[in-house]
């Protein structure tokens, strides 16, 4: 299996963290989902979780320092030393700077950025029927993907829950946060030479198909 450092960037819903867990299955390394870290980091009332919670709850973004501070930590960790994927980091231009400086100490360098684009109506839909389960994070959807039993996780069994953060007002402002501050980020690795764009229409299985010819894979 070939190791690649990757980012998964793309408006709230467009699918980065189901894109993100295939390739997990496909390649080396770790899955760095800055969201699902602070959400565990809430639920355990951490000192982190007790910072982040009240942006995550109005849609905000939490501070770039903060931020920083978790993934330079985070991607230092053994699982991570074949590379990685990073879903929902960066999400502003400091944040970008800082993952540039953070990879030019560890002596690594990105292999790709994923630009996952979906318009704002099936984002909507994609995240009002969103069900992610309480013990393992396995996601689903009412409509796309039901779990078997209502309620109840295919996997563990676990009971699914809808995020706070997913009600239209929240959805609404962090689509606002994703055009204000994490857009630039396409022209900023455009620049660099770094950006695939990846068309966020379609089932689950044709868009990993992108993604993997994007990354260079050979897909029939
Ligand atoms: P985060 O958890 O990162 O949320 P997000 O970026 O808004 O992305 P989502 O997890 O909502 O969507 P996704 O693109 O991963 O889509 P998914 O695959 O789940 O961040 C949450 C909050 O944490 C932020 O608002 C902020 O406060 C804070 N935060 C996190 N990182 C931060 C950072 N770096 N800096 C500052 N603050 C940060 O799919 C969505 C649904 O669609 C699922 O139900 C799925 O089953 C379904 N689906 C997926 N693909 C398809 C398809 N092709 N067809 C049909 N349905 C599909």
């Amino acid at each position: 299996m070939v190791a690649i450092r990757v980012v998964l960037l793309g408006p709230p819903g467009a699918g980065k963290g189901t894109q993100a867990q295939l390739l997990q299955e496909k390649f080396h390394g770790c899955q760095i989902s800055t969201g699902d870290i602070l959400r565990k980091a809430v639920a355990e009332k951490t000192a982190l979780g007790k910072e982040a919670g009240s942006y995550i709850e109005r849609g905000a973004l939490v501070p770039d320092g903060v931020i920083l501070n978790l993934v330079t930590q985070r991607i230092q960790q053994p699982d991570c030393a074949n590379g990685f994927l990073l879903d929902g980091f960066p999400r502003t231009v400091a944040q970008a700077d800082g993952l540039q400086q953070i990879l030019d100490s560890l002596g690594q360098r990105l292999d790709g950025v994923l630009s996952v684009q979906v318009p704002p109506d099936i984002i909507i839909e994609r995240l009002s029927g969103r069900r992610t389960c309480k013990e393992c994070g396995a996601m689903y959807h009412v409509t796309f993907s039901p779990s078997k039993k209502n309620g109840m996780c295919d996997q563990c069994a676990g009971a699914l829950y809808q995020r706070n953060d997913d009600n239209p007002e929240t959805v609404g402002t962090r689509l606002k946060v994703y055009e204000s501050q994490t857009a630039p980020l396409v022209n900023y690795y455009r620049e660099r030479g770094l950006l695939r764009d990846i068309d966020g229409m379609g089932s689950v299985e044709e868009i990993h198909k992108r993604v993997l010819r994007a990354l260079g894979e050979q897909v029939p």
